[in-house]
């Protein structure tokens, strides 16, 4: 808005390593810097981000279950949500979510505007509500002064928290992979191992699903092409957005960027391994059984996907007021 300000990150860190032109005939391109943020919506949208208030309990924030310094997950099989309830389905990480088509394994959020207010809400989750997020966050003076100054508006609504949250998650882009440098030109960013991995990657059809910038995160697809999967959880996947028969158990295709950081894997985070992932991918969706010097190698590429982790200084969070709604920890 006011204060959009253009990124020219990527154009310098071009320019450092002395590279002017992307290899452009791979699958997989780099990860671009996001093209513009307004830094004071980013800030105010860090703050949420990492503020537990916006829970019941007044304990659980976003960063809980996507913890940035963890990958922007929680490393665990399912998340814990209100009371030590029980997640129904694995984190996803929130690392370069903005270049999904959709949020969520069955993608019932357009985009992370939309997703934003779903875990408030989420009595499985932060169990507040959203006028109880709003009362909250309008009880803290200098919320309601840095709400005004970005928006320009009297009151805080939801859709601001929402925009705000989803315009510091641009932000958590990660450029800057030896397997990027790699295809931006610098040949000996990758071992020889890596680069047979990513060989195999393409030839043996994981690039089919896994591709563009997120090497996923761009179509939904059927978890079980082959051979069937024996989910440890009941989701239905995309036909439950849709409610179409042939969408069942179709998920959207998972990011491999920084999948060294994001285990466990698979909706239902089953596999706490990438051996075991690479394995199950290779069988259920190509009939294909990999050596294990096969998998090994395509693990070694799959770990040079980690870019550089967004770097910030943790948000220092306005105090509540004497009018702030208290925390309910323990129930009601
Ligand atoms: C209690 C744990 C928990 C909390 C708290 C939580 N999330 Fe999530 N988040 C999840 C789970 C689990 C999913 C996957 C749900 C699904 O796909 O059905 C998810 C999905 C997402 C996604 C979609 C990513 C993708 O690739 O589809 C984004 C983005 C996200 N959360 C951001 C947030 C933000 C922002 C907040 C705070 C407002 C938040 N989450 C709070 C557990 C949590
Ligand atoms: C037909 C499409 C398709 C192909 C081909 C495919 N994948 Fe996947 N991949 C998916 C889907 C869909 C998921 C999510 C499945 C789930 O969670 O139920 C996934 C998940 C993964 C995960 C787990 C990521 C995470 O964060 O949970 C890894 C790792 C992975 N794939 C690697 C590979 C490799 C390596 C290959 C080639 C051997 C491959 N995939 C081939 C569609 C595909």
């Amino acid at each position: 808005m006011k204060q959009t300000k253009t990124i020219l990150a990527l154009a310098a860190f071009l320019s450092a390593i002395g590279i002017a032109k992307a290899a452009s005939d791979e699958p997989i391109s780099p990860i671009k810097p996001p093209a513009s943020i307004n830094v004071g919506m980013v800030e105010l949208g860090k703050k949420l981000y990492f503020d537990p208030r916006l829970s019941k309990s007044g304990f659980i924030s976003c960063n809980s279950c996507h913890n940035l310094s963890m990958g922007g997950t929680d490393n665990i099989q399912t998340s814990i949500g209100d009371k030590w309830q029980q997640g129904p389905i694995n984190a996803p990480t929130v690392l370069n979510s903005s270049l999904n088509i959709a949020q969520f394994w069955d993608g019932r959020a357009a985009d992370l505007r939309a997703q934003a207010g779903g875990p408030i809400a989420n009595p499985g989750e932060m169990a507040s509500s959203h006028t109880l997020a709003v009362d909250v966050l309008s009880s803290i003076p200098d919320y309601v002064y840095e709400f005004r100054q970005v928006f320009g508006k009297d009151k805080i609504d939801i859709e601001q928290v929402t925009t705000a949250i989803a315009e510091f998650e641009k932000i958590l882009v990660t450029p800057g992979s030896r397997f990027d440098l790699w295809l931006l030109g610098k040949k000996d960013a990758l071992s020889r191992q890596e680069e047979e991995g990513y060989q195999l990657f393409k030839n043996a059809g994981c690039v089919a699903c896994h591709n563009g910038e997120a090497v996923g995160g761009n179509s939904f697809q059927k978890m079980g092409l082959v051979e069937p999967y024996k989910a440890a959880s009941g989701a239905e996947g995309r036909s439950a957005v849709t409610g179409a028969d042939a969408d069942r158990f179709n998920f959207k295709v998972p990011t491999l960027r920084n999948v060294e950081l994001t285990y466990p894997y698979f909706h239902d985070g089953a596999a706490n391994t990438l051996t075991e992932a690479v394995d199950t991918m290779g069988r259920l969706q190509l009939g294909r059984k990999f050596t294990r010097t096969e998998n090994a190698s395509i693990v070694a590429f799959l770990k040079t996907l980690t870019g550089e982790q967004p770097r910030f200084q943790l948000p220092i969070l306005p105090p509540s007021s004497d009018q702030t709604p208290r925390p309910l920890p323990f129930g009601k």
